[in-house]
């Protein structure tokens, strides 16, 4: 028989050994939900790794995933943002395979630099859906976005048209590495092929940005005492150009013609409607689309390789 002390120092022996147990067990369930990217075991995980967030393009993009992911509510949905940044979109995507995301979504930088990992993920047996700038080759299930060399070559016909076939451009570009900079410029170069009186002075790189595109027009403006038309992949630089020709007093000698469209105060629509642009091209964002095929997947359907969204003109009518 023990002493009534002694069974009280082991009862409390067992329960401190019970606590302990407990909050080992806590702790190493706690550790296996954080290496399985703790998640709610009803929902489907889905990774979407945008390229940056600073263009208000981007921020629409993210607003429509979430906006028509809440339609889903067996869907989760994680974003990462990759600042512009080819090797944090790397990292983005691995942190996502460690979460064991169930798909990925993802609009990549660059292509070159971003086709191993989404590869890496697609022969992982991950589905993957790539939106709006493509990588190389085809290892995702399904690519979607509107038609840039298209888009291009409707922004040459509108140059054409508006220039009666005759005058000088200047063409402001997206980052090189991203097939809509290079589509956007294809598509123009051909539809203005056929107007020898058409020329293009100058062709700067302005990555997209409207800060950039402001200090080459500036750049441009000091070289080229006359510009008939500037073409920019896109309304954000567009706008930049028109902001630095107004600044030297030129913008009513040119015409400034650019691709996105998005509504609001800030968009290219506005742009359009009080004069500052002369045309923009619609560029959908392609995310409640995305979120859409990325349910479809889930439940095991087949789903085209490629979903072309549609684009439209929008001009200010000829004066
Ligand atoms: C935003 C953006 C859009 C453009 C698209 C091309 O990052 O620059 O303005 O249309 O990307 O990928």
């Amino acid at each position: 028989m023990e002493s009534a002390p002694a069974t009280r120092s082991r009862r409390r022996l067992n329960s401190l050994a019970a606590l302990v147990m407990g909050v080992v067990l806590a702790a190493g369930a706690a550790l296996l939900a954080a290496s399985c990217g703790s998640r709610s075991s009803a929902k489907h995980l889905v990774g979407f790794s945008q390229c940056n967030l600073g263009e208000p393009w981007r921020v629409a993009m993210n607003a429509e995933v979430a906006a028509r992911a809440k339609d889903f509510p067996e869907l989760e949905i994680v974003f990462a943002d990759a600042q512009q940044d080819n090797a944090k979109q790397v990292a983005d995507v691995e942190s996502f395979l460690r979460q064991r995301v169930d798909l990925l979504m993802i609009s990549p930088n660059e292509a070159k630099p971003l086709t191993p990992i989404v590869e890496r993920v697609f022969k992982a047996g991950i589905p993957v859906i790539v939106i709006d700038r493509g990588i190389e080759g085809e290892s995702y299930t399904t690519f979607i976005g509107a038609d840039n060399y298209q888009i291009g070559h409707r922004a040459g016909e509108h140059i054409a048209e508006i220039t009666g076939g005759k005058g000088v451009i200047v063409e402001i570009r997206g980052l090189p590495g991203s097939p809509p900079a290079v589509d956007r410029a294809r598509g123009m170069h051909d539809a203005i092929a056929g107007y020898p009186r058409l020329q293009i002075i100058h062709s700067p790189v302005a990555n997209w940005l409207r800060e950039e595109a402001m200090s080459q027009m500036e750049m441009a403006l000091a070289a080229h005492p006359h510009i008939d038309v500037v073409y920019a992949h896109n309304d954000p630089m567009a706008i930049g150009a028109y902001l630095a020709a107004k600044a030297k007093g030129r913008e009513k000698e040119m015409r400034f013609i650019g691709i996105d469209g998005l509504p609001g105060l800030d968009g290219g629509r506005q742009a359009v409607a009080d004069g500052r642009l002369d045309a923009t091209f619609v560029y959908p964002t392609g995310g409640r689309e995305a979120v859409d095929l990325a349910v479809r997947i889930l439940k095991g359907e087949k789903v085209p390789h490629r979903v072309v969204l549609q684009t439209e003109k929008i001009a200010r009518p000829a004066l």
